[in-house]
Order: structure tokens, then C-alpha cells, then sequence
């Protein structure tokens, strides 16, 4: 019988899991589908219902509920506690477990290009749903100061009272500077903006952008006249890898996923006329 898998978030038709996903239960003979599932925001404890009702083996979970799922499980592993979000959840047996990978994604995109942190002075852009894993990761893998930024003051101050890290007002950014700026925000997401300047970008290292579409984005583009550059799509794909590990308890196809993650994201690109060409 096929096992089957799926995303659920809102909005998810953009969602790049399937493409990865999917290659790789294909390329590993496996039995089993991963489907996108638009959950909106009040359908959350019906659908949570539904992957028990319905033996789905397991989930993605992407904005809005990431968080919000937490208390309808049935378990959640430390790190996703820790973290205050969730992004994977495991059927076993009707028995639902809540994980997080993103933090680990971040990392591991960090660890192929030999950077560490440890030891160094840490820039975070953003505090909504996906700076929490980046704040959590980056604080595990020891930086020796973390400062958080956020449009909304109030929201970076939360989350650094969480965490325990800096929260400094965006008005601030000007001032801002360290070894490695990582850029959390939405800002850049299908349009050439950067939330930072270029003259902010020169007082770093390397720099890094959870948005991947475009793959190139103004923040990157900036940055890489200065900086060493890490796209989304690194982060995407080592949570994904992390995932299917506990999809399936297999280790995925790493460089067949990459290609196709790149290749999706190049025909997104040309579909919205994104991309460098515009800058
Ligand atoms: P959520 O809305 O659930 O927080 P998110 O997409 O993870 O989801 O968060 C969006 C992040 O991008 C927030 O940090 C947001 O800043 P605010 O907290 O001030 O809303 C940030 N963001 C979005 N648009 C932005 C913009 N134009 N300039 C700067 N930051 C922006």
C-alpha cells in the first residue's frame, strides 16, 4: 500500500517539498506520494483530525501553523519545544509527533561551506516564524552575540527575551555590523527589495537569505560584492533532507533533490520574470 505524505500550510501551492520529496521516494523505489494540502488557519484541528482519520504517515506543517500545532499533538521532541515550532509531524500508529529540522537546515548550509559560528557576532533580520529556528540554531552552534532586528520592535524583543539574545529597533540597522547577517524576513520575496543597505552589507562577511525566489535577491546581490553568499534554497534543502530521514528512515537522494530545487526555482524565476536580468 502507498504511504502517503504532504505539506500543509497556507498558502502552499508555491511549495517546493513535492518537487523534493517526491523525486526522491521515486529514486529510493519507494512506495509512497507527497501531496500539497491547503490548510487555512481555522481548518488547523480538523486537519490535524484528518491525518489520524486518514493514516497519512507524515506532514510538513508551514505558515500560519507552525507554532500553533504544537499543543493539538500528541508528542513534540525537545528541540521543536525549545524552539516553539514545528515543521514536521510523524503518524505512528495514530500517534502524532511534532519535530523541527529547519533549525538543522540552517546549519548544515553553514557546515558545507566550512563556516561556523562559534565565536562570532550574529545579525538576524526578522522575527516571524522562521527567525525562531534560525535564533535557536545559531545560539546552539555558540555565536558569541546574537542581535535580532525587526520592523516591529515589539516582536524582536519578545522572541530575544525568549531565546536570550539582543534586541536592537530597525531604526538601528544603520548601526549594525558583525561577521555573519542572516536575513529572515519576507522582504524580497518575489520583488528586488533588500530590507538592508549595500553600506550596511560591507560591514560583514558572509550573508545569507532565507528567501529563494528569486534565487538571487536584491539583499544577495548586494551583499555578494562584499560578503560570502548562502541562498534559501540551502536551507530548504537540508531541512528537506532531514525530513525524508524521518519520513522514511532512509537517506535521500541529496544531489538529485539539489538539481531539481534549483531547476524548479530557475523555471519560477522565469515564469514571474524574476531574477538577475532584472536588476
Ligand atoms: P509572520 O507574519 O507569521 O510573522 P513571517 O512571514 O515569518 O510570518 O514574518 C514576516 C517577517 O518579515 C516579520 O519579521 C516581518 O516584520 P514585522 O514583524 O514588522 O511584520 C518582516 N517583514 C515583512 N515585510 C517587511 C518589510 N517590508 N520590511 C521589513 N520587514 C518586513
Amino acid at each position: 500500500m502507498y504511504k502517503v505524505f504532504g505539506i500543509i500550510g497556507d498558502p502552499v501551492s508555491h511549495s517546493l517539498s513535492p518537487v523534493m520529496h517526491n523525486l526522491a521516494f521515486r529514486e529510493l523505489g519507494l512506495q509512497a506520494v507527497y501531496g500539497a494540502f491547503r490548510v487555512k488557519r481555522e481548518e488547523l484541528v480538523q486537519a490535524v483530525q484528518g491525518i489520524k482519520a486518514l493514516h497519512i504517515s507524515g506532514v510538513s506543517v508551514t505558515i500560519p501553523h507552525k507554532e500553533s500545532i504544537l499543543p493539538l499533538l500528541d508528542e513534540v521532541e525537545e528541540t521543536a519545544l525549545e524552539i516553539g515550532a514545528v515543521n514536521t509531524v510523524i503518524n505512528r500508529e495514530g500517534q502524532l509527533k511534532g519535530y523541527n529540522t529547519d533549525w538543522i537546515g540552517l546549519l548544515r548550509a553553514f557546515e558545507e561551506r566550512g563556516i561556523t559560528f562559534e565565536d562570532k557576532r550574529v545579525v538576524i533580520l526578522g522575527a516571524g516564524g522562521a527567525s525562531r529556528a534560525v535564533i535557536y540554531a545559531v545560539k546552539r552552534a555558540k555565536a558569541k552575540e546574537i542581535i535580532l532586528f525587526n520592523r516591529t520592535y515589539e516582536k524582536a524583543e519578545k522572541l530575544a527575551r525568549t531565546f536570550g539574545v539582543t534586541a536592537l529597533p530597525w531604526e538601528d540597522l544603520e548601526k549594525a555590523e558583525g561577521e555573519i547577517i542572516i536575513q529572515t524576513t519576507s522582504l524580497g520575496l518575489k520583488s528586488m527589495e533588500s530590507p538592508v543597505s549595500e553600506e550596511i552589507l560591507k560591514r560583514f562577511k558572509i550573508a545569507m537569505d532565507l528567501v529563494y525566489l528569486p534565487l538571487k535577491t536584491k539583499f544577495l546581490q548586494l551583499a555578494e560584492k562584499h560578503c560570502l553568499t548562502l541562498d534559501g534554497l540551502r536551507m530548504l534543502l537540508h531541512q528537506g533532507v532531514e525530513q525524508f530521514k524521518l519520513f522514511t528512515e532512509k537517506h535521500p537522494p541529496v544531489t538529485l533533490m539539489e538539481k531539481a530545487l534549483y531547476e524548479e526555482v530557475k523555471r519560477r524565476e522565469k515564469e514571474l520574470g524574476l531574477g538577475e536580468e532584472d536588476s
